[in-house]
């Protein structure tokens, strides 16, 4: 993808998010790496860093879908960075700085919010992790219990969708 049709798309997501709008698909199946490949894991920097779309040069779904078994989530669409798809044949938990976004949409297919998820240590099941989540208004949520509580009954490592 060039560089002004990305930039273009960041725009877009920020405007999207602010306003409503429909949020333009990235470029599916890209994971370029890179500087934005492990989100800073300071709720303020965590938020700015949402605010920018910064995960959407991740590999992501081709496009969002109904939420899958207990999903709370709504219509969504999941990305991950370049750990997760380099470790995603192996077994057992991800390697530090694996990480997950989740972009969250309405009925109407905008966007609402985004959530994101990295494993910060080694240490053991939710310990390990960060679970965040930024509204489109805004308001933050980090490390609330209920997540982990659910996604400890994920498949692999608290983490239930890995891309293809
Ligand atoms: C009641 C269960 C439940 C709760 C509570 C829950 N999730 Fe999830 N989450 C899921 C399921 C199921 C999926 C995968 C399928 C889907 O969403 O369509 C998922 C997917 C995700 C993903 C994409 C990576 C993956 O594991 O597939 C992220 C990121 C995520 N959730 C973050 C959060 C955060 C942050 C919270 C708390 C604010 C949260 N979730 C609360 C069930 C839950």
């Amino acid at each position: 993808m060039k560089q002004t049709q990305t930039l273009w798309l960041v725009a877009t997501f920020a405007l999207a998010v602010g306003c409503g709008g429909p949020m333009t698909s990235n470029d599916a199946g890209a994971d370029s790496g890179g500087a934005n490949d492990i989100p800073p894991s300071s709720a303020t920097e965590l938020s700015a860093w949402i605010q920018a779309g910064s995960w959407r040069m991740w590999k992501c779904e081709a496009a969002p879908h109904a939420p899958r078994g207990n999903s709370p989530h709504g219509m969504n669409r999941i990305c991950q960075n370049s750990i997760v798809t380099a470790a995603a044949s192996g077994s057992g938990d991800f390697p530090v700085g694996a990480s997950f976004v989740k972009e969250v949409y309405d009925a109407m297919g905008n966007p609402t919010a985004v959530f994101v998820d990295t494993r910060r240590s080694a240490a053991t099941g939710a310990a390990g992790w960060q679970f965040f989540m930024r509204g489109g208004d805004g308001m933050t949520m980090e490390n609330a219990p209920f997540c982990a509580t659910c996604h400890q009954g994920a498949p692999r490592d608290l983490s239930f969708t890995i891309v293809p």
